[in-house]
């Protein structure tokens, strides 16, 4: 069947009329609209559970910027949280869980509840799939086992996920099961965002770059590969992109192992390295560094166009994205000044 969402022609190396472009993080904090939801809707969580509000925020980047695809507005953590782990947004603090860092308590965890638990992401996906035009794409996402796993072991964001590493050394044993665990329900998690209407499958593994070159094969690149291979025995064709961020060199490596359709790439990526060493390999989605588009001016106007030129060059198909989440704070007529460059901007 002939696609008419140029995202999804991207990710399948088809030829598209222009670049697709949209940004991580694209609902959130920097619009006013959704600050005005997220004050109504009580709790950043009353918010990712309530497919009314949900929904709207979900199309609120939508209406401002045209992209050519929408994300399902949830967060990593509600699968955690689907386990039975408590969780809490604290404003200014990020995520606070209660620790997982022992057997008692990673054998508590239970996938019993997970559906009926994340209901509510379900209802979500399949409004926005009635609601969304019909040449944009809608991304469902979860977070990758090891960067969910860091909050869990950790309890809250650290700069270095040491609590989860440790544990990776002391207790293999323990930790392989609580990935286990994650991949199973991750799995599950994607499937059905498929079957409810997503078109496209992220994979968010923010974490992933602070793994030594073992550790990464084992905690980064295998947990991917299962639940990608796991998606595809129901779900053959859907695209599934991965974000695996500070990869770095290892980038092909991870590539050729999980069987990824594309991969995002983050801010530190050369780009010609990026058109050399990845573009060959598949599809390739980045990299704009998130605090020029917070900066903006003349300066973000020439690295937009520096991207689209030299990510452009080869054969390989080409998503416009940042390198990482936009942060609170970006001025929203910056993101629509770099709409504008990429919609200008003719593929030769
Ligand atoms: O617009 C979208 O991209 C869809 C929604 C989305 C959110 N989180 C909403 C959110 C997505 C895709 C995520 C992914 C996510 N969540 C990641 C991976 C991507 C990345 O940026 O690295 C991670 C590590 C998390 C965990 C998380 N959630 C943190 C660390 C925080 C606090 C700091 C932050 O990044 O905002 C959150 C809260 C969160 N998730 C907010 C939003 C809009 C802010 C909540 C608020 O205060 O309103």
């Amino acid at each position: 069947m002939a696609n008419n969402k140029r995202f999804i022609q991207s990710l399948k190396s088809q030829p598209t009329d222009r670049i697709p472009y949209w940004y991580m993080r694209q609902a959130g904090r920097y619009l006013p609209e959704y600050l005005q939801c997220r004050k109504t809707a009580g709790s950043f969580l009353d918010l990712c559970y309530n497919p009314d509000f949900a929904t709207e925020v979900s199309l609120q980047p939508l209406r401002r910027y045209d992209m050519d695809a929408a994300i399902v507005f949830s967060d990593i953590l509600v699968i955690p949280h689907a386990l039975g782990q408590s969780l809490d947004f604290k404003t200014g603090e990020g995520p606070i869980l209660a620790p997982v860092d022992d057997k008692a308590k990673i054998n508590r965890l239970s996938l019993t509840n997970l559906h009926q638990h994340l209901a509510p992401v379900y209802e979500t996906i399949a409004r926005l799939h009635r609601q969304i035009p019909a040449t944009t794409a809608l991304i469902g996402f979860a977070g990758a086992p090891w960067t969910v796993a860091s909050y869990m072991v950790g309890g809250r964001g650290s700069p270095d996920q040491a609590a989860a590493r440790t544990m990776a050394y002391r207790e293999e044993a323990l930790f392989q099961q609580l990935i286990d665990l994650l991949v199973t329900a991750t799995s599950e998690y994607l499937i059905n965002q498929v079957k409810y209407g997503a078109d496209v499958i992220q994979i968010f593994d923010t974490w992933a770059g602070n793994l030594p070159d073992d550790q990464f094969r084992r905690w980064a690149i295998e947990p991917v590969r299962q639940i990608i291979e796991n998606i595809r025995i129901c779900y053959p064709d859907v695209p599934i992109i991965s974000f695996p961020r500070g990869a770095g060199c290892r980038y092909p490596e991870y590539i050729g192992a999980t069987g990824v359709t594309a991969v995002s790439v983050d801010t530190t990526m050369p780009l010609e390295w990026v058109r050399d060493h990845i573009q060959p390999l598949c599809p390739v989605q980045g990299n704009l560094d998130p605090l020029l588009l917070l900066t903006g001016g003349e300066r973000l106007d020439r690295r937009v166009r520096e991207i689209l030129c030299l990510c452009c060059l080869k054969d390989g198909p080409f998503i416009f994205n940042l390198g990482h989440g936009i942060v609170p704070g970006t001025p929203p007529e910056n993101v629509a000044r770099v709409s504008e460059i990429i919609r200008e901007y003719q593929l030769k």
